[in-house]
């Protein structure tokens, strides 16, 4: 477990999964009933962009750093709720901000150092649930006792060999646990061929929507030439939101040819 966000806060990829992100917990919140989100991959919760980390690989310059000035409308939220909450929001952060009184946030994570961090933050926060813990043993986390409406996001570091494959199989193993739930997970683009092959392993779960991000054409696998948000259970009108987001974001980050968005759902 090498992986650190803070080198990344910020970064290309960031941007789609917070934005979508969220949009889709907007959606979730029009209706009263509570909700419980639960962030399998918490990180440790917000990061300084002018740290150490952050600062030695400079990423989110070209990720939030072009989004700041005047975004364009369907990024409005998101840069909003960045500029409101100072240090650059996590999703753990994000999630905090757009909770209500009566809403529940697990947040889990496992590397040490980073939950020590994500503890320290979430501290005093009642609708807070900390977990420490391996985030692919889902019994127990998903659904959270007492709620019947929610979203469960996966962000693992993909750092692992068959992290996909494995990404595939929690998915299908949380809806079994929590069908009414809206699922979310994070993938990096660097080729197509494991791109590919998660997305034919999540066909017949129900209401997929899956936006992409191709920064230029993803053929080099040892850059991360863009990112994608797959959605289960996606809300009513979440797909056309995703795409105008998804669209807004290829506007600002990509400035090579061949850059594209890919929008499906099913
Ligand atoms: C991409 S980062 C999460 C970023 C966070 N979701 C956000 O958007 O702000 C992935 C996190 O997963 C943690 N992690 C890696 N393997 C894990 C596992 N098996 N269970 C739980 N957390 C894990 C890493 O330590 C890292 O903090």
């Amino acid at each position: 477990m090498n992986y650190r966000h803070a080198f990344h806060a910020g970064n290309h990829g960031d941007c789609l999964k917070h934005a979508l992100l969220v949009a889709l917990l907007d959606r979730l919140l029009r209706k009263d009933a509570p909700l419980a989100v639960v962030d399998l991959h918490a990180g440790r919760g917000r990061y300084d962009l002018g740290g150490p980390e952050a600062s030695r690989t400079g990423e989110w310059r070209d990720g939030i750093g072009r989004l700041l000035d005047q975004p364009p409308a369907p990024l409005a939220r998101y840069v909003g709720l960045v500029q409101a909450l100072g240090l650059y929001p996590g999703s753990p952060a994000l999630a905090q901000a757009l909770l209500r009184p009566t809403d529940r946030l697990v947040l889990n994570e496992k590397q040490p150092e980073e939950f020590a961090a994500l503890r320290a933050w979430a501290e005093g926060d009642a609708r807070i649930v900390l977990r420490q813990g391996d985030a692919w043993a889902l019994k127990g986390i998903v659904p959270p006792a007492g709620y019947r409406r929610g979203l469960v996001l996966f962000d693992p570091p993909y750092e692992a060999e068959g992290e996909h494959a494995r990404l595939a199989a929690a998915l299908r193993e949380a809806h079994r646990l929590a069908p009414t739930f809206v699922l979310a997970a994070w993938y990096p683009v660097k080729h197509l061929a494991p791109v590919r092959a998660l997305r034919d392993s999540l066909a017949g779960l129900p209401k997929l929507v899956d936006a992409a991000l191709y920064l230029r054409p993803p053929l080099d696998p040892t850059r991360l030439n863009g990112s994608g948000l797959i959605v289960v259970n996606a809300p009513w009108g979440y797909a056309e939101e995703a795409q105008a987001i998804v669209e807004a974001l290829r506007g600002r980050l990509a400035d090579e040819a061949g850059a594209a968005v890919h929008l499906a759902a099913a």
